[in-house]
């Protein structure tokens, strides 16, 4: 079965990158191969990727300046609303609108294997409105910056499945449940629960 991951690091306040983007923070933090929440044991897992156009923005520019290669091997949707250029040789997906659709293609195309939500937060909230997020897994990194792009700026409810230290982060894997308590009492969600 296919599992839907939003896998991630954040700072401690829950942001995934400064108001403008940066990820310096995160870069320089020590990691542990095999840690908790593995980098390479999470990949070999997933058959497709879905990120939003600032994080796409942010591979090309970091490609650009480092002279790297496309990181990912799997299909990548990336959502935008612009005509945005694809990296040559790469499997890039330019999509929009409702992410149902999206999800459907993603999981024939992974033909079995996980899909990887990069992020950001809003987009993997799309993801979960649409009941179509099953875990949250993030390395929360011993850094907090005050502002920034929101980890997931929604209000869930979340199962803790498993924690664990790598390097400098602390890991936690959550089970996706819905939509806050207080707020599914109200009445607004008609996804599973
Ligand atoms: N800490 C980490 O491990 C980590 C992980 C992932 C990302 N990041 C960083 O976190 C930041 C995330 O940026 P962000 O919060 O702006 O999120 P984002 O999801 O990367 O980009 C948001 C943009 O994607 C487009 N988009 C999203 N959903 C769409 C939809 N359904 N249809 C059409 N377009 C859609 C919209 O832009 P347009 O329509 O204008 O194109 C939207 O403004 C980036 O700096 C990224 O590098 C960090």
């Amino acid at each position: 079965m296919t599992t839907v991951r939003y896998y991630t690091a954040t700072t401690l306040d829950g942001f995934l990158a400064d108001p403008d983007d940066s990820l310096d923070w995160l870069l320089r933090q020590p990691q542990e191969d095999g840690g908790f929440g593995s980098y390479a044991e999470f990949i070999a897992g997933v058959g497709a990727l879905v990120m939003g156009s600032t994080t796409y923005e942010w591979v090309l520019a970091h490609l650009a300046s480092t002279g790297e290669a496309w990181f990912y091997d799997m299909p990548t949707w990336v959502m935008t609303s612009r005509r945005l250029d694809a990296v040559p040789g790469a499997d890039i997906r330019f999509a929009s609108g409702g992410v149902v659709p999206v999800h459907e293609q993603m999981v024939a195309a992974a033909d079995g294997r996980d899909l990887w939500i990069v992020g950001g937060g809003d987009l993997a909230g799309q993801f979960a409105d649409a009941g179509l997020l099953d875990e949250i897994v993030v390395s929360i990194a011993p850094v907090t910056l005050g502002s920034g792009r929101p980890l997931l700026p929604r209000r869930y409810d979340l199962a803790l499945l498993d924690t664990g230290r790598n390097g400098a982060f602390i890991g936690a894997r959550y089970r996706f449940v819905g939509p806050l308590a207080e707020d599914r009492s109200a009445g607004d969600w008609s996804g599973p629960g």
